[in-house]
């Protein structure tokens, strides 16, 4: 079905031959239209922006790019295809036809799902209001509007289930998916990692690659569900998804490559020296690194869960990509966790649904790594023996077994004295932060890039890297 973006709220769904939920949905729009403007990207609201609209949901040619003002965003609901075909692809009813309504006594366990996914679109929105002003590029100052509006989008995609599946109760919750704010000491959003705030481009990518890929995993795991309409929604969501990761991906090796210009210039590899050239040493990488991976580990939830054992076994929530796994009841099979005791660790086998979080946080860590592994190589073609790598799934854990317990990077149990004294290698220090904040200031000059990151391999859309992105006013 086509999208005809003369409509009020862009759709492929038909909207208007449902005007209960056509109304629900006008009367949320203005909420959602406030909302961006106070807590959307800050003062650059009447700036022409180089933006992609999704105008089909074919896989080629599914978005088109024109100039837009952010408020004049088509925000609007896409759904994949229905496949009529489609059966639920594992748990106790593995086989059975997809749901397109809820069973009663799911009810309330969806809404929490969507309305925990739902929360991180907003939130991250939020939390990068400010960047903005400090965009080392024109380029970089559209892609981070471009995650921004998809976000929104995002938002617009779970407040729709709600609206549509979940009456009354979804209605109040898709307005309190606006009262919930990043970082409010009263009503903050519901997961940890989208309370930290963004202040540098550094986090911002490391967000982009960490965190915006646990959206993918997340976004996976749903669009597995029995929910059809859920599926559907979160395979959308994945096509946008994939240019946030790119921003992060991309942004991380323009960061080294630059570094890697000035040792190369310099001579040397001594980090103050990187930083005296307003370059960003490799170290203050891997520490940002540390910071934003083992944040990120945390919102997959603990290692042994009796919720996912649940979601599993009632086809609300899969493992990403479950096609490739052979058995898809996942009964008789056993999981091996580890659990630190004391200053050892110990193993426990738990039965393997329970262990889905763990699953996926599995699937999540080989994802990150194969950026890891690409970073290395401009570092090992430039010549040089440094390497920036994962930490542990064990460090730095505020959820699971690990929670509290401190480690190395390398997931060896430490005593906390040792941690404490250590930490400042491992993860941003204040004097780290300050320094990165002290890089970021604005560059509007069409074509040029801050000092810090090197400008990108091509631009958007076919257009020359120093095209003016955005058109500011
Ligand atoms: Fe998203
Ligand atoms: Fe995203």
């Amino acid at each position: 079905m086509s999208i005809n973006y003369q409509d009020r709220i862009p759709n492929n769904i038909d909207l208007g031959s449902n005007r209960t939920l056509q109304r629900a949905l006008e009367h949320w729009q203005p909420e959602f239209l406030n909302w961006w403007q106070e807590l959307g990207p800050r003062d650059f609201q009447v700036a022409d922006v180089y933006l992609r609209t999704a105008t089909s949901v074919d896989a080629k040619g599914w978005a088109t790019y024109g100039f837009v003002r952010m408020p004049e965003y088509r925000w609007g609901i896409f759904l994949a295809d229905r496949d009529p075909e489609r059966k639920i692809g594992f748990g106790d009813f593995y086989g059975q036809e997809v749901w397109q309504q809820i069973p009663g006594e799911y009810r309330s366990i969806l809404r929490r799902l969507i309305v925990t996914q739902g929360d991180t679109e907003p939130a991250s929105v939020e939390q990068q209001r400010m960047l903005g002003h400090t965009a080392p590029s024109l380029y970089d100052l559209r892609n981070l509007f471009q995650v921004n509006v998809e976000e929104g989008r995002h938002l617009w995609a779970m407040v729709y289930l709600l609206h549509a599946y979940f009456g009354r109760d979804g209605r109040e919750e898709a307005e309190e998916l606006l009262e919930r704010h990043s970082g409010d000491a009263n009503k903050p959003r519901i997961l940890g990692t989208f309370n930290e705030p963004i202040r540098d481009w550094l986090s911002f990518f490391m967000f982009t690659y960490f965190t915006d890929r646990d959206g993918k995993f997340q976004l996976k795991s749903l669009a597995e569900s029995s929910f059809d309409p859920l599926a559907r929604t979160c395979s959308f969501m994945l096509t946008e998804e994939a240019h946030h990761m790119f921003v992060g991906d991309t942004g991380i090796n323009r960061v080294v490559r630059r570094s890697l210009e000035v040792m190369k210039e310099l001579g040397t590899e001594d980090p103050l020296a990187v930083r005296n050239a307003s370059a960003i040493d490799l170290p203050t990488v891997q520490k940002y690194l540390n910071f934003w991976f083992s944040s990120s580990l945390d919102l997959f939830g603990s290692e042994s869960s009796s919720n996912a054992a649940s979601y599993f076994a009632n086809g609300l929530k899969g493992r990403p990509d479950e096609s490739r796994y052979e058995d898809h009841v996942a009964t008789e099979q056993m999981f091996t966790l580890e659990r630190p005791h004391g200053l050892d660790v110990t193993s426990e086998e738990i039965p393997m649904r329970n262990a889905m979080n763990e699953v996926t946080r599995g699937s999540y860590v080989a994802d990150c790594d194969l950026g890891v592994k690409r970073w290395n190589r401009l570092i090992e073609r430039a010549g040089y023996s440094f390497r920036l790598s994962l930490p542990s799934t064990r460090f730095r854990r505020n959820i699971g077994a690990w929670a509290g317990i401190p480690t190395d990077p390398t997931g060896r149990p430490i005593t906390q004295q040792e941690f404490d004294a250590r930490k400042v290698d491992w993860l941003p220090s204040e004097a780290d932060q300050s320094f990165i904040l002290s890089l970021m200031h604005g560059v509007n000059e069409q074509g040029k890039m801050a000092a810090w990151i090197a400008p990108p391999d091509r631009g958007i859309n076919n257009n020359p890297v120093d095209y003016e992105y955005v058109k500011l006013h």
